[in-house]
């Protein structure tokens, strides 16, 4: 099981294939078995490693403070400063994407080509915070299955597979209250990102399910618009979770980034 120590703590990785790095960030409230599939599809072309993010996964657990995508991007830094890689390919799913652009904000060096799914770049909007707000006291009283359902419902295509289901399911129920409740708590603090994108100037891939209703396609397309130099795959028969609804459609997608940034 490899961990790096990045500020006093350990952070898990996965890791599979060689080559460049491609690194993959997960979404809320998941850990990094989520992108089994990519790691497996694309290890061919990618030194792949996906980290469990600071409090998910096999990674230190945290208090329940506020973890802000800044946290996480600096925790990415540590991390590939620990593995003395310079530059990555940047994959990042919904929380993962606001992550990202928070790296790409910082680090933009260090990106050879950026991959957002199922995200946005815009902040919360007030009805947002409060929903984070209710989602917190919800987890908290009616517990961590409660909230797996109605994020099934909610993050899934009515089409999702059982086996789609039982990973969102038990990534979601393995995850600390903690976790859930400082991410939630983090990601309504997110700033707009939407003037990021312009300065990505490095090739880019945007994602998204055709029946994404958390962030819905017309986000997307506003998104690869606003990137320079961005491709656009609208997933069918997927919802907020390609990755692991459409796992060779999301690969494929990928392979042919990494085509475009080898080439
Ligand atoms: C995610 O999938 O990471 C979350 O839906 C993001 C969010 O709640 O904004």
């Amino acid at each position: 099981m490899p961990y790096v120590e990045v500020d006093g703590r350990m952070l898990h990785y996965r890791q599979k294939g060689s080559g460049p790095v491609a690194l993959f960030v997960h979404g809320f409230p998941l850990n990094s078995t989520m992108w089994l599939d990519q790691l497996e599809g694309l290890a061919g072309r990618r030194c792949c490693i996906a980290p469990d993010l600071r409090g998910f996964g096999l990674s230190a657990p945290v208090t329940g403070e506020p973890i802000t995508m800044e946290n996480h991007a600096g925790d990415l830094v540590g991390l590939l400063d620990r593995l003395e890689v310079d530059e990555v390919d940047l994959v990042g799913l919904s929380m993962g994407g606001y992550i990202a652009l928070a790296f790409a904000e910082g680090s933009a060096g260090r990106l050879r080509s950026l991959a957002l799914v199922d995200t946005r770049a815009g902040a919360d909007s007030p009805e947002g915070r409060i929903g984070r707000d209710a989602a917190i006291e919800h987890v908290l009283t009616e517990g961590r299955g409660a909230f797996a359902d109605e994020r099934l419902t909610a993050l899934l295509s009515p089409t999702a597979s059982p086996a789609a289901r039982a990973r969102l399911r038990s990534m979601i129920e393995m995850s600390p209250y903690e976790a859930i409740v400082a991410g939630l708590a983090g990601m309504g603090k997110r700033p707009d990102r939407t003037g990021v994108l312009a300065e990505v100037t490095v090739p880019a891939v945007v994602i998204v399910g055709a029946d994404d209703t958390t962030t819905p396609p017309s986000l997307a397309k506003a998104m690869a618009a606003a990137l320079p130099d961005a491709k656009l795959h609208i997933i069918e028969d997927a919802g907020h979770m390609t990755p692991i609804e459409r796992p060779e459609a999301v690969n494929n997608a990928l392979a042919g980034l990494f085509d475009r940034v080898n080439a």
